[in-house]
Order: C-alpha cells, then structure tokens, then sequence
C-alpha cells in the first residue's frame, strides 16, 4: 500500500485562525483532508497579546481541521506577519580558486547561510531566499550546482522577525501539543497560493490586504525582495465606519461587508441603504455613498502607506506585473479599480490556485496566505526553523512541483 505525506498550515491572522491538513499522494498529488476556520482571539496585529486566548483559537481551529483524521497532528507549518519584520538583501561569496571541483549543492548551502550577515540582539532570520548568482563575474545565474567556477556570489533576501514576538506564536500553537517544523512570513506564503509564474518573472507588487496589517512583498527574477509590513488593515476601515456612523464595531462590520465599496463615485447619488436600530436607536437611512466615504479615505490611506514602500524599495514605478492584492479586505467592491486607478499599474484581485480539490470556502483571497502557508511547507519541506530557504525561488523550481515530493517528513499508511 502506498505511503501518502501529511502537511498542516496554520494561520494566525487578526480576525480568522485557519488550519489546514492536506494529503500529498505518492504521485505528488494534492488533497484537503481538513479545514478549520475560527475567529481569532488574543491576536493583534500578528502579535500574541493572550497566550489562554490564543491558544484556544488555535485548538478549536485544529480541532475542526482534524475532525475527520481520526489520529491528531502533531507537526505543522505556521505563517507569521507582524511590524516587527524587517528585511534586507546581502552578498556572500565564495572563492574556489585552483580547486579543479565544480560547484556542489554544499558550496551552495554554505554560502547561502554565510550570505546572512549576523543579525541584532533579539532578531531570528526567517527566511534566506537566494536571488542570484554571479559565476566569475557572471550575473543572473540561477542555478550554479555543477559549474565550474573560481568565484561564486550569491545576493540574499533576507528577513528578519522579533525573537519574543515569534516565540509567543509558536507557544500559542506548542500549546496546542502541535511542534511548529517552520515559520513562514505570511506574504511570501500568500505569494506562492495566489500569484502567476509570468508576474513573479516581470516583477509583482504583492498585497496582503487583512483585518490588523497590510502585508506586502514585491517580487522579481522569480523570487521575493522587499518585504514590508503596515499595521492597518481591515478592522481599522470598520473602525472610521463605525466612528462616522455611530455605531458599534460588530455593526459597522455588518455593514461594511454588505455595502462597502471602495469608490463612492461609482455608487448611484441616491442610493439608500437602511441601518438597523442598534443599542435602542431607531432604524434609519443613510446615502450608501456617504456612507462608503470613510471607506474609500482609509484605504487610499492604506495604498499611500504601500506605495511609500514601492519609493523606499528604490522602485521608480510599479513593475509590469502590476498589483495583485489579496487578503479579506481585497474583497471589498471596487478596491482593484480604485488601486488600477490611483496607481496606473494592472491591478486583479489574487485567489488561491494551483491546488486540485480545494474546498470553495478557501478559494477567496482572505485565504490565500492559508494556502501559500501549505503550499510553502510542502515545497520547502524537512526545514525547520530557524529556516534556510532551499533555494527554489533561485533555482526557478516553481513549476511542476507536486510531483517533485520525494523526501517525506511524516509517512502515514494511506
Ligand atoms: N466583502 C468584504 N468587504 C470588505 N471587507 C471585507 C470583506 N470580507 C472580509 N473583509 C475584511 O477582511 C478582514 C479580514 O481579512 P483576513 O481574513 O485576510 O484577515 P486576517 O488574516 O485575520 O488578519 P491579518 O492577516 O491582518 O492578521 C476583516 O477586516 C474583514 O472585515
Ligand atoms: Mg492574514
């Protein structure tokens, strides 16, 4: 009987804890076994602020994941955001000058980690993603295994975390008798779930548009080289809404996602929506354009807040692949035209693909850092943390990759 490899991702947003266990068959086949969707608590803005609260998030999250397993699991994959992630790209370099040996998949890992420049009192690296090589001087190469070569540098993108901020997520989830095998920054997960090879190639501005941060990453060449982190995000829209209705949070968010748009203009003048009596206030209307107003203001905010990224990566405009934009907020009507707009650049809404049998609940862009969570632990599997990226985003592995699975970190009898 074959063996099959299970993988779990969690996700620890703001608003929603997200667990899923899939399946990955001995052909690399792909299936979800189970989803656990709950809303979160003792969570702000990807910090731990509750260990109790949190860690019960998490449990009834994988609990209603592992429903139908019939065994717990006992490893997982968890995806982290937060405004302590910093990022910053560096050099290594190795000289094998008058070895007669050609480059080793060692040479490689060793300047990968030696690409990593020590980190300040209180930092843990995340991630180190290759960029590139250059082989005796020679740019670009993406995979130099096998060259011979005197000179082998290589450019890093490296990000960087807060120790007691990261330790707090992995205990919430600990806790839960689950061990985490790797942290993953959630937009470069989001990445993997919902961009196309052509934007990541052309160079894509990735936004993760969530209840407590906005996220981004842009992309170039293949792989991951900015990475930002804004702490505004959907909840602060429904806060401004609930401030200018005057009325309490839950029903501003009701509101919200049954009238919100991003653009007023684009709603007729007079157009009334009613607003139910809450706290023993009378029902009333209101213009749904008036009412959209505060919505538009805060995430022009929020798109000004990302674009001050794009000048600080040194980008003089956005790249071809344009903007995609993901999160539970992108869901919001009108916020890819107003983006498209504002900033001139293609914009689309991105949707977690390129996994058969995904349930419809987690094809929406609020789930797409879920998926990419899955998705980067199956690619990048038997890393634990602290992580040393393989060095797939270099090597151009992206395509294909459910039947490359060979090492199995779990083996279950099917
Ligand atoms: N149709 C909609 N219109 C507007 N906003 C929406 C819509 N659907 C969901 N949202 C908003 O999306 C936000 C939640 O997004 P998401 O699930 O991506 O957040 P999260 O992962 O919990 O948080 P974070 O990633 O910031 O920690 C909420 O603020 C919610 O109001
Ligand atoms: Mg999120």
């Amino acid at each position: 009987m074959p063996n099959d490899t299970y993988y779990t991702a969690i996700d620890m947003g703001t608003t929603k804890m997200c667990t899923i266990i899939a399946r990955v068959g001995p052909e690399g086949e792909l299936k979800v076994l189970g989803t656990g969707i709950v809303p979160s608590q003792g969570m702000h803005k990807g910090r731990v602020e509750n260990i109790p609260e949190t860690q019960e998030a998490v449990r009834s999250s994988l609990d209603e994941a592992q429903k139908y397993l019939g065994r717990p699991i006992t490893w997982a994959y968890l995806g982290v955001t937060g405004n302590h992630i910093s990022c910053v790209n560096t050099t290594g370099l190795i000289n094998s000058s008058g070895r007669d040996n050609s480059i080793s998949t060692r040479d490689v890992e060793h300047l990968i980690r030696s690409s990593c420049s020590p980190v300040s009192r209180g930092k843990e690296i995340l991630h180190v993603i290759p960029m590139s090589y250059a082989v005796d001087g020679l740019r670009g190469v993406r995979n130099p295994i096998g060259l011979h070569a005197d000179r082998l540098q290589l450019e890093s993108h490296v990000v960087l975390g807060d120790g007691p901020i990261l330790r707090n997520l992995v205990k919430a989830v600990e806790g839960c008798k689950v061990s985490v095998r790797s942290l993953v920054l959630q937009q470069i997960a989001a990445a993997e779930a919902a961009l196309t090879e052509d934007e990541r190639e052309v160079g894509v501005v990735l936004v993760d548009i969530g209840g407590g941060t906005t996220d981004v990453v842009f992309l170039k060449s293949g792989s991951p080289w900015y990475n930002a982190v804004i702490p505004v995000g959907g909840m602060q829209v429904t806060r401004d809404l609930s401030v200018a209705a005057g009325l309490p949070f839950y029903a501003a968010e009701e509101l919200k996602i049954r009238y919100g748009h991003a653009n007023p203009e684009a709603i007729p003048a007079d157009e009334e929506v009613q607003i139910p009596g809450y706290q023993g206030e009378p029902k009333r209307m209101v213009y749904r354009r008036a009412l959209c107003q505060p919505i538009y203001e805060r995430m022009t905010e929020i798109l000004k807040m990302v674009l001050s990224h794009v000048k600080e990566a040194g980008l003089r405009q956005i790249p071809p692949g344009g903007i995609v934009l993901v999160g539970g907020t992108a869901e919001l009507p009108g916020l890819a035209d107003l983006v498209a707009r504002a900033t001139g650049s293609p914009t689309r809404i991105g949707y977690p693909d390129g996994i058969m049998g995904l349930p419809a609940d987690l094809r929406k862009p609020g789930f797409a850092t879920s998926v990419g969570t899955l998705i980067w632990g199956i690619k990048h599997q038997g890393q634990s943390h602290p992580v040393i990226s393989s060095g797939d985003w270099a090597f151009g592995k992206q395509k294909s990759w459910f039947g490359k699975f060979r090492r199995k970190p779990e083996e279950v009898a099917a």
